[in-house]
């Protein structure tokens, strides 16, 4: 959910003024055709002044003075200034259309330019919605300013300067009352006119909000159905429809205010005038044709103030958007290279943590002193629990933020900002969280170097193993894979983000749980694949799955942001620590190769607490009681209150436990290969205490509280004694 309050404090409103000056600012580029345009104008509203200037010599000389020549004259040439003045409008609307388009583009790319160039922090931060809104609310409500100005602003102003020297030249008396038309077409205005940039701002504001949340609903469509939240979600949308409803009221209100405060002064006005100028042509103090002029003329001042006051709020919306896309623009980014680009070293022989510290908020750390050397051509992992800060430090080594303390060297220079994308060009990660784009196979495998050739691409596809599938597909490499890869699977996806990190070919390879979403046959395949390509290579892997770093030559083991452990797999097994107590947990397992049959060894069930009491016998009678359970990414395995009859030791996967609290499903932790879950109702039949959800594929064991009441009863005098453990677990 958007949290409005999350947002900066709101900043002083940008007027209609200011607004106006940034449009000149941003028209700087196009200065040629704005002076054309310009004249074009002017032309246009001569012409429209002239036009009732000519009615009094058309009435009093041609008419009442029954002189015929005038007549022509004035006639021929109202007519041909007419064709000329449409010519140069014609010219001058394509001119605008394109000047104001340009304007528009330059802003868009600035905005997209700036949008890549934020950290990482910072993009984060950033509220897709929000985002969104900036390219379509903002922009649109500049553009329709602009498209508006020329007849709502422009034309009206050069007509109203035009309009008051004439009166002046046809009589100055009534000339003089006239001039009580601007006090009263703006007093209403200038009251009105900020209220509704306020409410223009906020309504802006809220667009951003209800976007972000209708596209948080989006992406949460599976969540959303699992849990049966649509009436939930819809609550929460209606809300901020409510707030948006009402700003929208409020500016609507408000808008139509400046514009009616000043209509209706206008109106009384022009009776007034009619009034006296009727007196005075009475009186024969004033020709006919004058007062036709004159009111045709103050029509023409009136009409035209008051589409500039109704052009205000357009403005004061324009200036709203205006200021929001200021805002984003001034967010600092992390380009820093100015002139350029530093040579960064080529081929690096060695990565250095110097005590790294890091916190993704100042309140907590998230890396405590983390030091390491990564040398080329060594093969090192990191391991440990959820949470402790392992694909943080892939976060920092690429760049993606910047260490609170202590230093990152390469080759034993700190790693300037400026060097970035030439280190990072070395480097090829796979992330946890593998990301494609909706283009096709091909193109996202190409990403990974933008030079690379179809055979290139196909080769790298073969060496991920997923060539075959790949051709299967309808269009084979041509298939779009829809939005974030959804038309794939989880495990196709995950070695498409392999081939897009071998098509590099890369210095460094960077494997963040690179085999997480694959079952153990393709997992066994994926890795000697990159055994095999990561030969030569340095590679620097992130798993929990510790068979996997047996022969690596470096395990760092991870705990809370720390370090804890480190050494060669047979070093830590026999240090008896941290990383000997993981490799315990994983053990004891076997899963057959395409992971559908899985089984644990009695000894392996001395290590769940609730079971650590029960004899050797029965531990064998309880162990082949379990049964394998495979269950996809994004289920729920049990839910916080239902009535659970099952324990469940996790082979393989992730899952995470979620509870009830103030501010809806927390997750209180995360649980991987060896963990369980689920004791208690082995022994009663209590409602679950926390909801469990698979986070990738799973292989549980599970057990029923049947069978091993079942072994239970053949000693019952343990069962007092479970008892007294799952109350002190519970
Ligand atoms: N963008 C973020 N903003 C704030 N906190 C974050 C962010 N990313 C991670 N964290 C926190 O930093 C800590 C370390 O996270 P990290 O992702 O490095 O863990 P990990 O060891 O990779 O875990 P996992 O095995 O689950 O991937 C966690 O407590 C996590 O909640
Ligand atoms: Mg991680």
């Amino acid at each position: 959910m958007p949290d409005p309050d999350a947002r900066n404090p709101e900043p002083s409103l940008m007027g209609p003024g200011a607004c106006v000056r940034w449009i000149f600012r941003s028209l700087a580029p196009y200065r040629g055709a704005a002076c054309l345009i310009l004249l074009g104008l002017l032309a246009e509203t001569a012409f429209s002044a002239a036009v009732p200037m000519s009615f009094r010599y058309l009435i009093d000389r041609a008419l009442v003075g029954r002189d015929g020549r005038v007549l022509v004259v004035i006639l021929v040439g109202l007519g041909v200034a007419a064709v000329l003045v449409s010519l140069a409008g014609l010219g001058r609307d394509y001119l605008y259309a394109r000047t104001t388009a340009a304007l528009l583009r330059d802003l868009r790319a600035r905005l997209f330019t700036h949008l890549q160039e934020l950290s990482v922090r910072d993009q984060a931060g950033a509220r897709t919605g929000d985002v969104l809104s900036h390219f379509s609310g903002d922009l649109g409500a500049v553009e329709s300013a602009l498209t508006s100005a020329v007849p709502w602003a422009i034309l009206p102003a050069l007509d109203l300067l035009f309009s008051s020297v004439l009166l002046f030249v046809l009589d100055w008396r009534m000339a003089l009352l006239s001039l009580l038309i601007w006090p009263v077409a703006l007093l209403g205005p200038r009251v009105f006119a900020p209220l509704a940039a306020r409410a223009s701002y906020e309504k802006r504001q809220q667009e951003g909000d209800t976007l972000s949340l209708v596209q948080e609903n989006l992406s949460a469509q599976p969540v959303v159905k699992a849990f049966g939240l649509e009436d939930w979600a819809r609550a929460a949308f209606g809300t901020q429809n409510k707030t948006i409803f009402q700003s929208a009221a409020r500016l609507n209100f408000l808008s139509s205010m400046v514009e009616r405060s000043a209509g209706i002064g206008i109106l009384l006005l022009q009776v007034l005038i009619l009034g006296v100028g009727g007196y005075l042509a009475y009186e024969g103090q004033l020709s006919v044709g004058s007062l036709v002029s004159f009111q045709t003329l103050f029509l023409t001042l009136s009409y035209s103030l008051s589409y500039v006051t109704q052009y205000t709020p357009q403005l004061m919306q324009a200036a709203g958007a205006v200021q929001r896309l200021e805002a984003l623009l001034a967010q600092p980014t992390q380009r820093r290279d100015a002139g350029e680009p530093p040579a960064a070293p080529d081929r690096w022989r060695e990565i250095r943590f110097e005590e790294v510290s890091f916190g993704y908020t100042p309140e907590r750390r998230n890396l405590d002193r983390v030091s390491f050397t990564l040398r080329a051509g060594e093969r090192v992992a990191f391991v440990g629990a959820s949470g402790s800060g392992k694909s943080t430090v892939l976060a920092l080594l690429l760049g993606f933020y910047e260490a609170d303390e202590g230093r990152i060297r390469v080759d034993g220079r700190p790693l300037e900002p400026s060097q970035l994308a030439a280190f990072r060009r070395q480097i090829a990660p796979v992330m946890q969280e593998s990301f494609l784009f909706n283009v096709s196979v091909r193109e996202n495998i190409r990403l990974g170097r933008l030079t690379a050739t179809d055979a290139e691409v196909e080769e790298a596809a073969r060496r991920a193993e997923i060539e075959a599938a790949v051709r299967d597909l309808p269009e084979g490499f041509e298939t779009r894979v829809g939005e974030r890869g959804g038309r794939l699977s989880g495990g196709q996806r995950q070695r498409i983000a392999i081939a897009r990190a071998l098509v590099r070919n890369p210095a460094l390879l960077v494997l963040d749980e690179a085999t997480s979403a694959l079952d153990a046959a393709a997992e066994a395949a994926i890795n000697d694949t990159l055994a095999r390509v990561g030969a030569g290579r340095t590679v620097l892997m992130v798993t929990h799955r510790l068979a996997s770093v047996v022969d690596v030559d470096c395990v760092y083991v991870m705990d809370q942001g720390r370090i804890v452990e480190q050494g060669r797999h047979a070093e830590l097994l026999a240090r008896d620590g941290a990383y000997a107590a993981l490799w315990e947990k994983q053990h004891g397992f076997t899963l057959s190769a395409n992971s559908d049959y899985a089984a644990v060894t009695p000894e392996r069930l001395r290590d769940v607490p609730l079971l650590s009491a029960l004899d050797a016998e029965s531990l064998a009678t309880l162990a082949p009681r379990f049964v394998t359970e495979l269950c996809p990414a994004d289920r729920e395995v049990v839910r916080e209150g239902d009535a659970g009859d099952r324990f469940y030791l996790i082979v393989r996967g992730r899952v995470e436990v979620l509870k009830e609290g103030v501010t809806g499903e927390e997750r209180v932790a995360v649980l991987t290969d060896g963990d369980h879950f689920g004791e208690l109702a082995l022994l009663r039949d209590e409602p679950r205490s926390a909801t469990v959800r698979t986070v990738q594929p799973c292989v549980f064991l599970s057990l029923v509280r049947e069978s091993f009441l079942q072994v239970l009863d053949r000693a019952p005098e343990l069962r007092d004694r479970l008892e007294e453990i799952a109350r002190q677990r519970g």
